[in-house]
């Protein structure tokens, strides 16, 4: 039995979350991004796929408003958010879980997790709650400093600091990187639970093939560039996509 979303698009039907359209981005001389077009529909898991430096990281952190885009727009439920603060976009319930997860190690990880709804004034509980369900282990480990967690626990911390401003779309980059098997499974568990509950995510993998397996649809991105878009299945099963991204032939 497989939960996951494959093949026909669930979601097709739904409206567009985001809209991201011709989205250019530099690091002085370097072009980071020079043609990034992609849309994710209300309730879709979508993922961003492509070789090191492709600029998978550059285009969430440009969507995120960490990296400021040189051309092109990006639209979050059908409003204009490229320009906005970084801070102001997780308000409007858009978060992300950025590479590397970025704890703060010598916080507990109760006050990671409070970090992440700082934008909030209202109770913080449910959510508290909510998080600790998912990862009963940040449960156990409430009041253990957040840098002596293991990498897959690093992880799910990170994921569910951004849960904690209540976004409406996640956006994460590599969630599985650098993690034990039996952790990265937990976490994609997690992430589909996620979205059979209504939130919508962006992901960014270079576990190709766990990724295509998880999403709705996917987008490759080369040298800064979406070149090819199909159904998680479509792009599971193309000769090229096989060839360059899932290690085959
Ligand atoms: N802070 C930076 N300063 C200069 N160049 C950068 C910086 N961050 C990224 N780049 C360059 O921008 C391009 C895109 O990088 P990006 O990190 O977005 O790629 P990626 O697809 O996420 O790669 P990876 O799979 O290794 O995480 C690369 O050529 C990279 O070297
Ligand atoms: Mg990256």
């Amino acid at each position: 039995m497989s939960a996951a979303p494959r093949g026909s698009t669930a979601a097709a039907g739904s409206p567009v979350m985001l809209r991201v359209d011709g989205l250019a981005a530099r690091y002085g001389a370097i072009e980071a991004l020079r043609e990034v077009s992609l849309e994710v529909r209300v309730g879709e898991i979508v993922s961003l796929i492509g070789a090191n430096g492709a600029g998978k990281s550059t285009t969430l952190m440009a969507i995120s408003g960490i990296v400021r885009a040189t051309a092109g727009s990006v639209e979050f439920e059908g409003r204009r958010i490229d320009g906005e603060r970084a801070d102001r976009i997780v308000a409007d319930g858009l978060a992300q879980v950025p590479e590397g997860r970025r704890v703060f190690p010598r916080l507990t990880v109760r006050e990671n997790l409070e970090m992440g709804g700082y934008l909030r004034n209202d109770d913080l509980a449910p959510d508290l709650a909510r998080v600790h369900e998912l990862f009963p282990v940040l449960s156990d480990r409430a009041s253990q400093l957040a840098g002596t967690l293991s990498g897959g626990e690093q992880q799910m911390l990170a994921i569910g600091r951004a849960l904690m401003s209540r976004p409406r779309l996640l956006m994460m980059d590599e969630p599985s990187m650098g993690i034990a098997p039996l952790l990265v499974a937990r976490i994609f568990e997690a992430v589909k639970e996620l979205n059979r509950n209504g939130l919508t995510v962006l992901l960014v993998e270079q576990n190709a093939r766990a990724a295509l397996k998880l999403s709705h649809r996917a987008y490759v991105l080369e040298t800064g560039r979406t070149t090819f878009t199909g159904s998680g299945a479509e792009l599971l099963g193309d000769d090229r996509i096989r060839r360059a991204y899932l290690g085959e032939g």
